[in-house]
């Protein structure tokens, strides 16, 4: 693949009277890039997203699109080449889903057929029932409304797409799972992405470059690997945190100290009903099903329920075995590199006796491996 610099900061500053917002930005971000801004809040992360899309204009300096300024460029020409999820989901509240989704291809004059399909696809890609494009942002729960907001950067097919915090208020395996469809579209698609982040795990598991701000500057840019092994300053050690650089002389790390407690069980002899509107509340697409001593029994997942519904069933009728679990005192290291290999967004961890202590999930083990398991290698080669 050609590579050419799709955006380029040529010495940026953005002044607010006395106020620095952000100084001296020199960046270059190739095509097909995941670029994460990573910093401490007033940074001046969105502030340099949204000088990209011109919503905010540089007091000094340059910023190149494909070699051309973007002041000399229209806003449609613009809008045809970056798309935007800004923070805090930004979706009107006066419009339907519909109308938030195709807000660009509207503004862009696409016939109705194109948007339509678009809705449509796009909806499906975050799991949604199609008639929720009818619905208002206030008819859909916080991430819901979340994950339509992710998406409706991808609406307009541009290359660049720009993000800000867009996966802040998600519980986590809903994050997880944005994470992962962002990061599987970016690779399928080829598109750069520009997203900004306070959660180091979520940089170090989507960027194939990092930048982090500190009080408006650039301190390092570098991947996800570099950054982990060459911390530029004290400050970019203290992001990466304490706890993960300690953890990354360790030698042996058992499955309990990466364990989430947040898991969702239900007990066998509940309705598929009430497994329905369990995940609803929780936002989550499986449960783990465990007896009333709490010893775990299997899983059941929104696929499973959907093709086997039937309103008197129960719990019990469609649970699937579980075929690959942890136990909490065994080392990550034997178990992680299995774990990443099948693919499992998450892994039930039991105590010796198979009682549900909690999960183990794929970001979690991650940026664990970057430290422990490979230490030197390459991460990208090995996933
Ligand atoms: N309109 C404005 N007028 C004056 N100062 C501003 C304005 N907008 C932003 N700033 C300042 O510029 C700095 C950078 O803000 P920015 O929004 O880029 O931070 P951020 O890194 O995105 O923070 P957060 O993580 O909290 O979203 C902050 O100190 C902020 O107070
Ligand atoms: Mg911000």
């Amino acid at each position: 693949m050609s590579k050419e610099a799709v955006i380029e900061f040529k010495d940026v500053n953005k002044v607010y009277g006395e106020n620095i917002a952000v100084e001296h930005i020199n960046l270059k971000i190739m095509e097909g890039e995941f670029v994460c801004l990573i910093g401490t809040s007033g940074s001046g992360k969105t502030t340099i997203l949204r000088m990209i899309n011109r919503m905010l204009k540089p007091s000094n300096g340059q910023i190149f699109i494909k070699e051309e300024e973007i002041s000399e460029l229209n806003p449609v020409q613009l809008r045809r080449k970056t798309g935007y999820v800004i923070q805090n989901i930004g979706l009107m509240p006066h419009m339907t889903i519909y109308e938030n989704i195709t807000l660009v291809p509207r503004l862009l004059k696409w016939p109705e057929e194109r948007k339509k399909a678009k809705a449509k696809e796009l909806i499906k890609l975050v799991e949604l029932p199609e008639d929720f494009l009818d619905r208002y942002p206030y008819e859909l729960s916080g991430g819901q409304q979340q994950r339509i907001g992710v998406v409706r950067a991808l609406a307009a097919d541009q290359d660049i797409i720009l993000m800000d915090e867009p996966f802040g208020a998600l519980d986590p395996i809903t994050r997880e799972g944005l994470q992962d469809l962002v990061k599987s579209l970016q690779e399928k698609t080829g598109k750069t992405i520009i997203l900004v982040t306070h959660d180091m795990d979520e940089a170090l598991k989507l960027a194939t470059k990092i930048v982090v701000m500190d009080e408006g500057h650039m301190v390092q840019q570098a991947s996800p690997t570099e950054l982990l092994r060459q911390p530029a300053t004290p400050f970019v050690q203290k992001m990466i945190g304490e706890e993960r650089l300690i953890q990354a002389r360790a030698d042996v790390t058992p499955v309990k100290t990466i364990m989430l407690k947040n898991h969702v069980s239900i007990t066998p002899d509940r309705s598929l009903n009430d497994a329905i509107s369990l995940m609803r509340q929780k936002r989550v697409d499986s449960l783990l099903v465990t007896d009333k001593d709490n010893k775990l029994l299997g899983i059941i997942d929104i696929d499973s329920l959907n093709n086997n519904y039937r309103k008197h069933l129960v719990v019990a009728d469609i649970l699937n075995e579980i075929t690959f679990y942890l136990e909490e005192d065994q080392l990550l290291r034997d178990t992680a590199h299995r774990i990443l290999k099948r693919g499992l967004k998450y892994v039930p961890v039991v105590d010796a006796e198979g009682h549900l202590k909690g999960i183990v999930t794929r970001s979690s083990l991650v940026d664990m491996l970057y430290d422990i398991i490979w230490g030197s290698q390459d991460m990208e080669e090995t996933l």
